[in-house]
């Protein structure tokens, strides 16, 4: 009997992530990803999940020089970057930068796997910058980058504080659908940009990333407090699926989603805010639905000054590192990933 979406199906191991059970605490090696945000930059939680340990004072010393050396964008990507369109889909033009980069730097012997997570981390936010006109400085932060890249105002440190925390909460996640469509990749002995492609494309679907951009405009939608529960009712009446609602894996909290709604209370006091509050209580309260990652991001990527079609693009910019440490874990211990079909179709016909 086949379990639709694979609910409940334990497809496989990892050492990297655990999450749900009892606590329903997310956790990278075994360290609780809400206090590393607390307490850690990006590239910290990134060297932890790649190589296995958190950095001393002199290895993030060591790796953030490394990363500084992996800036440098290939003359024809660049140029490509700079003529897509102005409106296309950002995940589009990421997926197609990747695509790139794998033409003018193949993956071989000398030149694979970390060496290029870390350049894809690097790079990813400054593929979309020249694509929106921008540039980013060699020296910058992932955070900065990000920032950089995708705040259409002066960026500030509380919002770098802001949006490192955010890509913590963005790195890793399980076996969520595009990690796996990694994986599946990986298994075929299939190279490092062909999974990080299959991901993007998994990760673009709003059932999996692209749910914070429709998170803001649901938000949005309220004029006031008043008006949301009415309104949320109205929607679950009509079976309308809330985007920033639900988990597969997660059902009484998602603990980013927690952890975001404490960042956003750190921050001035937006309207906005309040009525996302209001719509995540009727949820609760109607459907017993949690809010999850990208719920709040939404609030807070609209406060930063973020157009909303680049929310998806951050998930990536996170994510990046929980793809390609998957990669590296599935090809150390490698099998083809080919599950069964229950066959639902005509008996043989002469
Ligand atoms: C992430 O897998 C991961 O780890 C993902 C992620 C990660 O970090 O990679 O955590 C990323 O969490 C973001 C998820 C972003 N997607 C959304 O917010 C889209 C809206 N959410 C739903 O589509 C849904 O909740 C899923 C896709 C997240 C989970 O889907 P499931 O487990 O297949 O649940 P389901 O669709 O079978 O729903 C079960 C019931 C249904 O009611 P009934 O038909 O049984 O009466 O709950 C209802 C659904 O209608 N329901 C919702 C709802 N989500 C579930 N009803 C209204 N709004 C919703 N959002």
């Amino acid at each position: 009997m086949s379990q639709k979406g694979l609910a409940n199906v334990t497809a496989g191991e990892t050492a990297l992530c655990k999450l749900g059970g009892k606590s329903e605490e997310l956790y990278y090696r075994g360290y609780n990803a809400c206090k590393l945000a607390d307490k850690y930059s990006f590239e910290a939680v990134a060297f932890l999940l790649l190589k296995g340990h958190v950095p001393s004072d002199d290895e993030i010393s060591a790796y953030t020089e490394e990363l500084v050396l992996l800036t440098d964008i290939p003359f024809d990507v660049e140029k490509t970057l700079r003529g897509l369109p102005e409106d296309a889909n950002a995940m589009d033009v990421l997926r197609t930068g990747v695509s790139l980069l794998g033409i003018f730097e193949p993956e071989n012997d000398d030149y694979h796997g970390l060496v290029i997570a870390n350049r894809l981390m690097v790079l990813l936010p400054r593929f979309l910058a020249i694509w929106r006109g921008k540039s980013v400085p060699k020296n910058a932060s992932i955070a900065e980058a990000v920032c950089i890249a995708c705040c259409d105002s002066d960026v500030d440190d509380v919002f770098v504080d802001a949006m490192n925390q955010s890509l913590i909460l963005y790195a890793e996640h399980e076996f969520n659908a595009s990690t796996f469509a990694a994986r599946v990749t990986s298994a075929t002995l299939s190279d490092m940009y062909s999974a990080i492609c299959s991901a993007i494309g998994t990760l673009r679907g709003p059932l999996h990333g692209g749910a914070n951009e429709q998170a803001l405009y649901l938000i949005k939608s309220f004029d006031n407090i008043a008006s949301v529960e009415e309104g949320i009712k109205q929607k679950l009446i009509n079976k309308e699926k809330l985007m920033g609602f639900g988990h597969r894996v997660y059902k009484t909290k998602d603990p980013r989603s927690h952890k975001l709604y404490s960042i956003l209370d750190s921050l001035p006091h937006t309207d906005l805010f309040d009525i996302a509050k209001e719509i995540e209580r009727i949820m609760m309260d109607e459907k017993q639905l949690i809010s999850n990652v990208d719920f709040y991001t939404a609030v807070l990527y609209e406060q930063m000054n973020i157009k909303p079609n680049l929310f998806v693009a951050i998930f990536v910019f996170g994510r990046i590192i929980g793809w390609s440490a998957h990669v590296l874990e599935q090809r150390a211990n490698n099998r083809l990933i080919r599950p069964l079909a229950e066959y639902i179709g005509p008996d043989p016909i002469d």
